[in-house]
């Protein structure tokens, strides 16, 4: 997106809360690859959407610090919980010291392991909203994965689904990710099980629903 119009959205919305603030600015310190976290924009957007959706749990695929998480956290209702999976064993003192300071990590239950190791021991239909974002030659299969464990009429958001506007140029035989990006949106366009939109928010969000 233009800057300046990012920039203008950015002082019309909900301030980013501080918390959040602080873990981003924390990570640009000490991490890597920081552009996989979803930043102001999205992250309100997340929020707003837990609040419309009302869920009693979430199931994300992906942590990196847990800013997506905090955010999804942040707009549950009393006794509501999201279980959030990350690969990345190193990563977990991190999160959990990210969650701890947070008023709202206490609704927050850290898997680690690989995903799809670990949804299949969630029970069916228990998930009523989940996030998908994670590795991108692997969407579709965490999209099968995921899909049996939302109840009727839940939701399934899909981070990334434009790809740095990739989705439409000519894709190079070894780019993976993006070649991961458009199996997911073609086979996804054709799949009846579910009703789909994307939203051009930052990177593509697709809003899924499960009939
Ligand atoms: C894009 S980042 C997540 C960003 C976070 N959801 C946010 O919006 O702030 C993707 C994360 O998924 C993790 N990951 C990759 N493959 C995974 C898998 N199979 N199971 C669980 N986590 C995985 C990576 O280690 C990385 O931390």
């Amino acid at each position: 997106m233009d800057s300046k119009l990012e920039e203008y959205i950015l002082s019309h919305i909900d301030a980013e809360p501080g918390v959040l603030k602080k873990i981003d600015r924390d990570a640009h310190v000490k991490l890597l690859r920081t552009s996989m976290i979803s930043g102001h924009l999205q992250g309100r957007f997340l929020k707003m959407l837990t609040q419309m959706i009302r869920p009693e749990r979430i199931l994300e695929i992906g942590t990196f610090i847990g800013y997506s998480t905090l955010c999804f956290a942040e707009g549950l209702e009393e006794n509501a919980e999201v279980h959030t999976i990350e690969i990345d064993d190193e990563l977990e003192g991190y999160i959990r010291s990210n969650f701890a300071q947070s008023e709202f990590g206490n609704k927050i239950k850290l898997h680690i392991g690989d995903a799809l190791q670990i949804i299949p021991e969630f029970e069916e239909g228990s998930f009523d909203l989940a996030f998908i974002d994670a590795d991108k030659e692997q969407y579709w299969e965490y999209f099968e994965t995921t899909l049996p464990k939302i109840r009727k009429g839940g939701f399934i958001l899909v981070d990334n689904t434009l790809w740095y506007g990739k989705v439409v140029e000519e894709v190079e035989s070894n780019d993976w990710a993006t070649q991961g990006i458009l199996e997911f949106n073609r086979k996804l366009a054709n799949d009846d099980r579910v009703e789909k939109v994307i939203l051009p928010i930052r990177d593509g969000v697709t809003i899924i629903r499960k009939k």
